[in-house]
């Protein structure tokens, strides 16, 4: 079992982490709980393991409560392991209107499991989420940093496409 002792931030991500607490009065480092979240959710994995959660606690010497209050709020946060590519899936208003649901399936079967599954070789899962602000060109998705806009099926196709060559790409780097 993986304890909190075993998780920490590489070189890099500490240094990332003195960048962010330094934007903060030393008294109110608390403050800095949903950036170092990202940062925790990038660099383990995609997803926030209660271990995780524990280290970032320790890190902003809050208790481990007030951490887990703040990642099980935002749906951003992943309290499970996700696949490589986490599809998230605006099913709002203007992106329901537009499609998302058909969106949805299209993807469900593309990656043959159903939202909120990974796919068997690891790397796609879709995660339905609420409005992501970008209304104006829906129906869209987001994926890591990247927002998908004015989807259609064609388009879909042509991003798993890439996703795939991408992923081979970096496994002969
Ligand atoms: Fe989909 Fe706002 S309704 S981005």
């Amino acid at each position: 079992m993986t304890t909190t002792t075993e998780i920490q931030f590489n070189n890099e991500a500490q240094q990332k982490v003195k960048e962010i607490l330094l934007q903060y009065p030393a008294d109110k480092s608390k403050s800095a709980l949903l950036p170092l979240l990202h940062l925790a959710q990038a660099e383990f994995d995609g997803w926030l393991s209660v271990p995780v959660m524990d280290y970032v606690a320790s890190i902003l010497a809050i208790k481990p409560i007030e951490v887990y209050e703040v990642a099980t709020f935002y749906s951003m946060f992943n309290l499970k392991p996700v696949g490589k590519y986490l599809i998230e899936v605006c099913q709002t208003s203007s992106c329901w209107m537009c499609g998302a649901e058909d969106i949805i399936q299209y993807l469900e079967q593309k990656i043959g499991v159903p939202a909120g599954q990974i796919s068997a070789d690891g790397m796609f899962q879709i995660k339905k989420v609420e409005c992501l602000g970008s209304c104006g060109t829906a129906p869209m998705f987001q994926i890591g940093d990247k927002y998908y806009e004015n989807l259609t099926l064609e388009k879909i196709d042509a991003i798993l496409e890439n996703l795939k060559n991408e992923n081979k790409r970096s496994r002969y780097v």
